[in-house]
């Protein structure tokens, strides 16, 4: 699809172009077209009885542990057949032309860091990551007893997945670096989110609040299009290059 077709007004790629700060929120959408089923899409072959909903939770993992760490192992399986596409692509690229960059994501799948991006603040954590269920602490290594899940070689307590699950709080120093870079942009998108749950959805309503031109760029509406200054619908890894390309169309990519 030509970067026409999505016809970028040129208020938003001077901004673009220009502003000392830009910050982008991802969510599950941007790993779509790598492949990576979205947290709210239904679920294929062994776990399509299971809403994500209704795993996530520590509820859950306190109700069958094994279950739940079976559905990360899995999901941490998927990951390793996938690879980052060209919207985590345009966004590596971004980065190193833009000095004032932040890149949040909710996603865990660290496809953002694969496809180049240095600097990821990562809010719901990162599914390659283990720690304790009762001290909460980082956890790289452990005997492999063959019982699921593992113990934590410090306590025996079960391991679990370093993924913020729903009722849980957000890592504090990743939710203000979040929330300053929301509030210090002039440029902010919000790309292949729902935009419902918080507290990340509050970001782009932060940045709206100091005056942020909100671009969100998603093929379906969200509860945040009526506010955002700007809406392209359609893939983000078709939008993304596209618009990086309209932008410096003049100069050659890094
Ligand atoms: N490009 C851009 N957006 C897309 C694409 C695509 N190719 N395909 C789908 N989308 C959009 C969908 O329209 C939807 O709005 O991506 C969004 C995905 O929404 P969710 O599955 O709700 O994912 P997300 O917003 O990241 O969920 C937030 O909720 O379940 C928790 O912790 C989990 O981090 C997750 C959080």
């Amino acid at each position: 699809m030509g970067s026409d077709v999505f016809n970028f007004p040129a208020q938003l790629l001077n901004v673009l172009r220009s502003a000392s700060r830009v910050t982008v929120l991802t969510g599950a959408g941007i790993s779509a077209e790598s492949g990576v089923p979205t947290f709210r899409d239904a679920q294929t072959g062994l776990w399509a009885k299971y809403k994500p909903e209704d795993l996530a939770t520590p509820e859950a993992f306190q109700r069958n542990p094994r279950l739940v760490w079976d559905w990360y192992a899995w999901r941490r399986e998927q990951l390793g057949g996938v690879a980052p596409n060209a919207g985590h692509l345009a966004l590596a690229e971004m980065e190193q032309r833009l000095p004032g960059f932040t890149l949040v994501t909710q996603n865990v799948d660290g496809l953002h860091q694969r496809a180049g991006n240095r600097r990821v603040v990562e809010l719901h954590g990162n599914i390659t990551r283990t720690k304790c269920f009762d001290e909460r602490c980082l956890v790289e290594s452990w005997e492999e007893t063959g019982e699921v899940p593992p113990h934590c070689p410090s306590c025996g307590g079960n391991l679990r997945p370093d993924v913020v699950w729903f009722g849980e709080a957000l890592p504090p120093e990743a939710f203000a670096q979040a929330l300053s870079a929301s509030r210090a942009c002039e440029l902010f998108l919000s790309i292949g989110t729902s935009s419902l749950v918080y507290p990340a959805a509050a970001l782009p309503h932060e940045a709206l609040e100091h005056r942020a031109v909100v671009v969100e760029i998603n093929p379906n509406t969200t509860p945040l299009s009526l506010q955002a200054s700007y809406c392209f619908r359609g893939p983000s890894g078709q939008i993304l290059p596209a618009l990086l390309k309209e932008a410096w169309s003049d100069s050659p990519s890094l």
